[in-house]
């Protein structure tokens, strides 16, 4: 990644602790919208630790779900520490409900749900389907693939729970001369968004590429082409276009809309190589570009809730496939998670926000 986090820029740790400042004092601020939607009867979900948890991992990734991506099964992949799959996030003042597959698809009975994003987003995708499987083992499935769209079904249920693959939310076009256009003020592939029931957007770590990990040519505003421009100014604009496709778009009657945070990495360096460990404690530095998500959705008319993941995330610096992603010792993978692990919690979180009201 190309951010360390001692290199954001003064300003923006400046807003962020202006945020932060006017969440615990000002109940009025702008920022309302955001924090209501994290709240639950007092408890904050996102403000807590892990814990260690003899009844977990909530599933066994090969034994218990077989369609589970080769690169997230860690332990198959020969990962030899296992204390990493014993974490709970535990809020600091409530507990999380145990995840039941059942009442999850009793509720969603007739449902689509549908996960939009990239491969963390994926992640967490493939996760839901495990602990649904794990939990409902009786109840048959049916896993289709296209070229991106994902979709898991219980029959039964007659609920989908699907994967759209989509890295940046806006458009990214081919030009035969000019190659990747990323077009920050252009959605055309909204129409399926509109198809569902429920819909848990991301989009962050490919805006964070830069250099020859960089899948783009150009980056497009208007009818202007721009050669390069800061990366996480481009993240604002695309994502104040997603805010703006929302608001003209989705009925909250009838669908409701997340955004999975800013999911961290420990790349830099390879930070997360032989870490077996959480990081300690219940806190972390501001993470680049959490700001610019939570000022977008605060602007927005209709009602997004965020799933904010990002200091739990950041506080797992054990919970990545590192060198065990079954592609050999020389891929160290510090961005994306293990299953069993963090985005079991992320679910568990997901479930207790659908479960409150
Ligand atoms: C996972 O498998 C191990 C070994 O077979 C077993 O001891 C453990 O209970 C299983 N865990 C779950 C959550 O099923
Ligand atoms: C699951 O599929 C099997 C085999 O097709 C069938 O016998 C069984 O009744 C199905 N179970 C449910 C709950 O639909
Ligand atoms: C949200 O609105 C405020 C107030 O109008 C503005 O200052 C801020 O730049 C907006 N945020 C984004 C990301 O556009």
């Amino acid at each position: 990644m190309a951010f360390t986090l001692w290199l954001v820029p003064l300003t923006l740790l400046a807003s962020y602790y202006t945020f932060v400042a006017a969440a615990v004092a000002i109940p009025q601020s702008p920022n309302q919208k955001v924090i209501k939607n994290k709240v639950e009867e007092g408890c904050d979900l996102y403000e807590g630790k892990w814990v260690i948890d003899e009844f977990y991992p909530l599933h066994n990734a090969s034994s218990d779900c077989p369609f589970i991506a080769k690169g997230f099964d860690c332990v198959r992949n020969g990962r030899p520490d296992k204390k990493y799959l014993k974490y709970r996030w535990k809020p600091n003042a409530c507990d999380l409900p145990r995840f039941d597959g059942e009442k999850f698809l009793e509720r969603n009975k007739g449902k689509k749900i549908m996960f939009v994003g990239d491969s963390i987003s994926n992640n967490m995708w493939q996760s839901l389907t495990c602990l649904l499987h794990k939990t409902v083992p009786n109840s048959n499935y049916t896993l289709t693939r296209q070229s991106l769209l994902s979709i898991f079904s219980f029959p039964e249920y007659e609920a989908s729970i699907m994967w759209l693959k989509n890295g940046f939310l806006v458009d990214l076009i081919n030009d035969k001369e000019k190659g990747g256009i990323l077009k920050l003020d252009s959605i055309s592939t909204g129409g399926q968004w509109k198809e569902v029931d429920i819909l848990i957007f991301n989009s962050y770590h490919w805006w964070t590429h830069t250099g020859h990990s960089q899948t783009w040519d150009y980056f497009q505003v208007g009818d202007k082409l721009i050669k390069d421009m800061d990366h996480m100014e481009a993240f604002k604009i695309a994502l104040t276009t997603w805010a703006k496709w929302i608001d003209s778009n989705i009925d909250p009657s009838k669908i409701r809309v997340f955004f999975q945070g800013i999911s961290a990495s420990h790349a830099d360096e390879k930070a997360c190589l032989r870490k077996t460990q959480p990081e300690e404690g219940s806190m972390a530095a501001p993470y680049p570009g959490v700001d610019i998500v939570k000022s977008v959705i605060n602007n927005m008319t209709k009602p997004v809730e965020l799933l904010d993941i990002t200091l739990l995330t950041q506080l797992r610096i054990d919970g990545h496939p590192s060198i065990y992603t079954g592609s050999g010792p020389s891929f160290v993978d510090c961005s994306h998670w293990c299953l069993a692990g963090a985005p079991d919690s992320w679910n568990e979180i997901f479930y207790a926000t659908l479960l409150r009201d």
